[in-house]
């Protein structure tokens, strides 16, 4: 079965078209990262009118690359949360409509199971029973991954999402947006010990994570150091600074999702969402699975961060399953992981 996914929760205006769930013939992704660069975040009003302006296009772009045409598409989906409402809306509506006109099922995706699906859509494998961390900028979850639809979030974060900790550390630092990768590139030759950072709630016995005291910690150390920004660090403080606050992190997404994944007693690790498009993270995690035997599935760099084949994967389970979502499905911006 031919399926048409479309992804507007936050600032990627995506398109995908996937063939039974596994194989991706088309995914196309606009970021709308420069557009909202300068604000050092995302400006929701922008975002949901570039959503607006792009996604015709990108979903023609989408079933171009597949080369099949809307004709040979036998079901639509598309996220209707979490996420932004306003841009939800976008694709929402537009996934709806063209369901509607062509008279094909159409079922709303919640954005944070397609995540769970990402890494399998890679590997090209069949979904195993895992422990799952999805790590972006607007969530850290743990869930314990039974079966497609079978879930339960073990843990999440109390307060800021990791990702929302690396964007705004690189803010106190100066650096530019989004902070993840300006944080990775500087970390890379510095020395991760140099600066004593709290691991928070890494010995807690629960899976919840907090990271707004490593991000606190990161702007008392400048203060006592009397500078704010990266422009009056030194360059190897500046790379120390960035490489004491990644090890921080990846310490405790580590050690929380190796004890995930003992106490569920599973096989199978994942991680997806745009943190784990860090280098560190990748690293170190497939360190601890190899040592705990555990086999560890990392989405492609494209498929971690926010993108409609995901969606499209998710969806045909779902269509399969006969599922199918009502005409007056509304946008869920607080739509939880259940
Ligand atoms: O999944 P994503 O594209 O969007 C959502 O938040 O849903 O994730 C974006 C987040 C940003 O916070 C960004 O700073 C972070 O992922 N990120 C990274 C890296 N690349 C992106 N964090 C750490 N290291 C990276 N290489
Ligand atoms: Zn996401």
């Amino acid at each position: 079965m031919l399926v048409l996914g479309i992804e507007t929760s936050c600032d990627e205006t995506s398109a995908a078209v996937v063939r039974d769930g596994r194989q991706i013939l088309s995914n196309v992704v606009s970021s709308q990262i420069a557009l909202h660069q300068p604000y050092g975040g995302v400006v929701p009003e922008l975002a949901s009118r570039h959503h607006l302006e792009l996604i015709d296009s990108v979903a023609r772009e989408a079933l171009n690359d597949s080369g099949v045409t809307l004709d040979h598409i036998e079901g639509i989906v598309a996220t209707y949360g979490p996420g932004l409402a306003s841009s939800l809306l976008i694709g929402l509506t537009f996934g709806k409509s063209v369901a509607l006109a062509r008279g094909l099922p159409f079922v709303g995706i919640n954005h944070l199971e397609a995540h769970l699906v990402s890494p399998w859509l890679s590997a090209q494998r069949d979904f195993a029973p895992n422990v799952s961390l999805i790590v972006s900028g607007g969530h850290t979850i743990l869930v314990h991954a039974r079966a497609i639809g079978d879930h339960t979030v073990l843990g999440q974060t109390l307060d800021d999402a990791a990702g929302e900790a690396f964007d705004k550390v690189a803010k106190l630092l100066g650096l530019g947006y989004p902070g993840g990768p300006e944080v990775e590139k500087h970390a890379l030759d510095g020395n991760r010990n140099a600066i004593p950072l709290p691991r928070g709630k890494l010995n807690d016995p629960d899976y919840d994570f907090s990271f707004s005291g490593l991000k606190t910690a990161v702007l008392y150390w400048l203060r006592r150091r009397q500078t704010c920004t990266a422009s009056h660090l030194p360059s190897p403080v500046l790379r120390d600074v960035c490489a004491s606050f990644q090890q921080a992190v990846v310490d405790v997404l580590v050690g929380k999702t190796i004890a995930a994944a003992r106490a569920c007693r599973v096989r199978a690790v994942t991680v997806s969402g745009g943190v784990a498009c860090n280098g560190a993270l990748r690293d170190q995690l497939a360190a601890a699975c190899a040592h705990d035997r555990l086999e560890l599935f990392v989405a492609d760099r494209k498929l971690c961060t926010d993108n409609a084949a995901m969606i499209a994967g998710l969806g045909w389970h779902k269509l399969r399953a006969g599922l199918r979502s009502p005409m007056d499905l509304d946008a869920r911006p607080n739509l939880k992981l259940e």
